[in-house]
């Protein structure tokens, strides 16, 4: 074999690291190879994971006053831009002059991109790949003035709260003072909504979060046996998140080239955190990010929300 790539090795320090740690923790990001991110799309449509639909239905009530607010002609920057369905619905909202697309993926990307392309014949699209935890340098010919940073779906919520707020300042040091931030955020609720919502009938999110082992299997090495472990969806109240883990349904072993860990029956690896927040506490971390909370829009049952900040 190869040696592998710099970048290669470092990731796979990393997880071998999360691996051994106690307890043990996988990063969220190894969730969307190609498989995770079918599997992903499909949490999006099911009828226990109402982020997705709800966010649309406030977006599409309060689409002209969203517009209004935005004006024409603005430069929309869409972090973690994905197969850009959002995008679409955004841009015959608010008719921009420019959409830069941003994502992590650039296979993914680019193909989305041409599709939006196709779409908005008269729009200027750009696709920027890069990793939101990094620098988020936007190359210099993306117009500067008046930017829409766009960042939809409760994506914030997968990150801790310093590290949202670090993220949120990244957000707030592309805009200027004409610039404003459209952002999705999911709000505290009854924990048996939650929990169903990351733990659906039909099992999509179990295999959603198994799924991660089958990557790990294949960028690692390692030899997880998948039936081996059961998806769990907890809702951390104290915390305001809800927590994935897969467990171990008996003890187990688990090697790796250069590694191994040994898991009791029951014990648990830490997958994914979805902070939930309640509506006055994000409008706080925004204003700790640089940004006051201008409007902010729900569904009637107050279940997640639209919030258009400015610097
Ligand atoms: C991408 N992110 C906003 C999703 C969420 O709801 O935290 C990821 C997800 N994990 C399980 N279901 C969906």
């Amino acid at each position: 074999m190869p040696p592998a790539s710099p970048v290669l090795a470092a990731e796979i320090t990393e997880i071998a690291a999360g691996l051994g740690a106690a307890p043990a923790t996988i990063s969220p990001k190894y969730f969307y190879d190609a498989a995770g991110s079918v599997l992903f799309e499909r949490i999006t449509r099911l009828p226990e994971y109402y982020l997705t639909r709800t966010e649309r239905a406030i977006m599409q009530a309060h689409g002209e006053e969203i517009g209004r607010q935005v004006g024409r002609g603005a430069t929309v920057i869409e972090l973690g831009a994905g197969n850009c369905e959002k995008a679409r619905r955004l841009c015959a909202l608010i008719e921009p002059g420019c959409f830069v697309a941003v994502d992590i993926s650039a296979d993914f990307l680019h193909q989305a991109v041409d599709g939006l392309r196709a779409a908005f014949p008269a729009l200027d699209v750009r696709a920027v790949v890069t990793d939101l935890l990094g620098e988020l340098a936007l190359p210099d010919d993306i117009p500067a003035d008046r930017r829409l940073v766009f960042y939809p779906g409760s994506s914030i919520g997968n990150f801790d709260p310093p590290a949202a707020l670090a993220l949120l300042r990244r957000m707030r040091a592309l805009l200027g003072e004409d610039g404003a931030l459209l952002i999705g955020v999911d709000l505290v609720k009854d924990a048996a909504v939650l929990e169903a919502a990351y733990d659906d009938a039909a099992g999509v999110t179990a295999a959603f979060n198994l799924n991660v082992l089958t990557h790990l299997n294949r960028l690692l090495g390692a030899d997880f046996d998948l039936a081996q472990w059961r998806h769990r969806a907890l809702f951390n109240r104290e915390r305001s998140r809800i927590e994935m883990h897969l467990e171990a349904y008996a003890d187990t072993l688990v090697t790796w080239p250069g590694g191994s860990r040994h898991f009791r029956r029951g014990e648990r690896i830490h997958t994914e955190n979805s902070y939930k927040y309640p509506i006055a506490d994000f409008a706080g971390l925004l204003e700790r990010a640089g940004f006051a909370s201008r409007s902010c829009w729900t569904d009637s049952g107050h279940a997640f929300a639209v919030l258009l900040a400015r610097p």
